[in-house]
């Protein structure tokens, strides 16, 4: 064989550089976004009783879908009441029903915003809520 070494501290670097990515994104994504949901809308509501308009894991997944939805039926269509698949109803509106539960935009919907680099133009127009002390 010849020059082995030189050709494996070759292959090393090599497969190093190629997987860098994967290692380098592995780190990141132990840094994982964390919504609070302490806000005191939230705080009051009976422990029994503290969820969102649909359940958290599609609220997670489809939130950016219903909003889109609500903005439609509110404008479009003039219907004003969501009614959730519990029976519960809420109006839709951003700003008076998302906005009074979620009070803490930094530390909620920016949260993992940030993370997945997104940055949703609706506050151009719709009021954020206003942070005390956060
Ligand atoms: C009545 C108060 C209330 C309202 C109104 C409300 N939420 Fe929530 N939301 C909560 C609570 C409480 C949780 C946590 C649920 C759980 O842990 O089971 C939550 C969870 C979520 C999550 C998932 C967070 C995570 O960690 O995965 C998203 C996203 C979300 N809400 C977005 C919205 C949006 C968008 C709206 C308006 C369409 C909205 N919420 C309206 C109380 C509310
Ligand atoms: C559990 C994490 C999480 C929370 C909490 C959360 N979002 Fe999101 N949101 C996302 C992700 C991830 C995307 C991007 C999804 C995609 O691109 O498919 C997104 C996208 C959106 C979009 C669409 C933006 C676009 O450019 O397509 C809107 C609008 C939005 N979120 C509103 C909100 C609001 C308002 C809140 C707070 C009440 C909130 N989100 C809380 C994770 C979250
Ligand atoms: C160019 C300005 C503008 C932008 C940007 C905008 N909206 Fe709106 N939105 C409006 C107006 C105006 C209404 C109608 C208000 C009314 O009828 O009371 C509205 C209504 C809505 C409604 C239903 C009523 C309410 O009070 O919330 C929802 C939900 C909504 N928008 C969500 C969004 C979301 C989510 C985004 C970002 C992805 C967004 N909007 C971006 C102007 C805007």
């Amino acid at each position: 064989m010849y020059n082995g070494g030189k050709i494996l501290l070759g292959l090393i670097i090599f497969i190093s550089l190629v997987t860098a990515p994967f290692w380098l994104s592995g780190k990141q994504a132990t840094a994982k976004p964390d919504p609070k949901i302490d806000t005191p809308e939230i705080l009051k509501l009976p422990e029994s009783d503290r969820q969102c308009v649909e359940s958290k894991a599609y609220m997670k997944k489809e939130h950016m879908k219903m909003l889109n939805e609500w903005r439609d039926w509110v404008v479009r269509d003039g219907v004003t009441v969501y009614t959730s698949t519990t029976g519960k109803q809420y109006t839709m509106s951003l700003q008076n029903t998302c906005m009074k539960c979620h009070s803490n935009k930094k530390n909620f919907c920016d949260e993992c915003h940030n993370y997945a680099a997104v940055s949703p133009y609706c506050w151009t127009c719709h009021l954020e809520p206003k942070e005390k002390g956060l």
